[in-house]
């Protein structure tokens, strides 16, 4: 679906989340939702918070799952997406913190693979998630799955492609000092979601959009695995659908 802009796309995308939500709430049910990181869904993190003091939207009922988190990472640094979602969303709306799940960058090494298992497993006691939103990295990443991801992949420790460290170096202060690894959840964990939407704003992303949307599918390009869902959505503006 192509918008005129990311505002009206990003104000899209949060309604939705809001009507799973208050439809949960009248069956007495928890919302479980993927939420991603990065500047593409911070309109929809936005709207969320001014549905939540405007218009009493609660999130009580609502279970969170981060896509993905730098590694190493302290979750109180400036620059992990523990900061980046109390900062865009959580801190301004009513949710309860211990429904808030998000990859722990502090483990030891040997403690990850069971930390990942657990992450898996709390998304399936939840009854697995109602809505994944996703971004998609120049590489053609979906969370961290970077080039050469398996489409079965489940949540994991990578290691960050070239490119991906590079556009984050913004963010750190120079790419020598972006994390080289992430733990992101797999390809295979994003396709469990009952409905997927990717956003993608700008003509930066045209080029990767069209590889996503029309090439062949291909694990050099991990959003290619998308075509393969019948539940994913890619909600674009014009300029990252001017490609296509
Ligand atoms: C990071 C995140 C991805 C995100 C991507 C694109 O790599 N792990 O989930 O999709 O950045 O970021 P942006 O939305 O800033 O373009």
């Amino acid at each position: 679906t192509v918008f005129k802009n990311p505002k009206e796309a990003s104000i899209n995308v949060a309604h939705r989340i809001a009507k799973i939500i208050k439809t949960k709430q009248e069956n007495n049910l928890k919302a479980v939702l993927g939420l991603a990181t990065g500047a593409t869904p911070i309109a929809v993190y936005s709207e969320l918070v001014r549905l939540h003091k405007e218009e009493g939207l609660s999130f009580k009922n609502v279970v969170t799952f981060n896509l993905d988190e730098y590694y190493p990472m302290l979750p109180t640094a400036a620059q992990s997406y523990v900061s980046f979602m109390n900062e865009n969303l959580f801190d301004h709306i009513d949710i309860d913190k211990a429904n808030v799940h998000i990859p722990d960058g502090t483990l030891k090494l040997e403690d990850i693979p069971a930390f990942c298992l657990a992450y898996e497993r709390k998304i399936e006691e939840y009854g697995g998630l109602d809505m994944q939103i996703l971004g998609i990295g120049r590489t053609g990443h979906i969370g961290f799955n970077e080039p050469g991801s398996a489409p079965n992949s489940g949540t994991r420790l990578v290691t960050l492609d070239d490119l991906t460290r590079r556009d984050a170096a913004r963010d750190f202060g120079g790419k020598s000092f972006v994390p080289t690894k992430a733990i992101t959840m797999g390809i295979g964990t994003i396709f469990k979601a009952r409905e997927i939407v990717l956003m993608a704003w700008n003509t930066k992303k045209a080029s990767i959009i069209k590889k996503a949307v029309e090439g062949e599918m291909s694990s050099d390009v991990p959003a290619t695995y998308l075509q393969l869902s019948e539940n994913v959505e890619f909600i674009l503006d014009e300029d990252a659908a001017s490609l296509l």
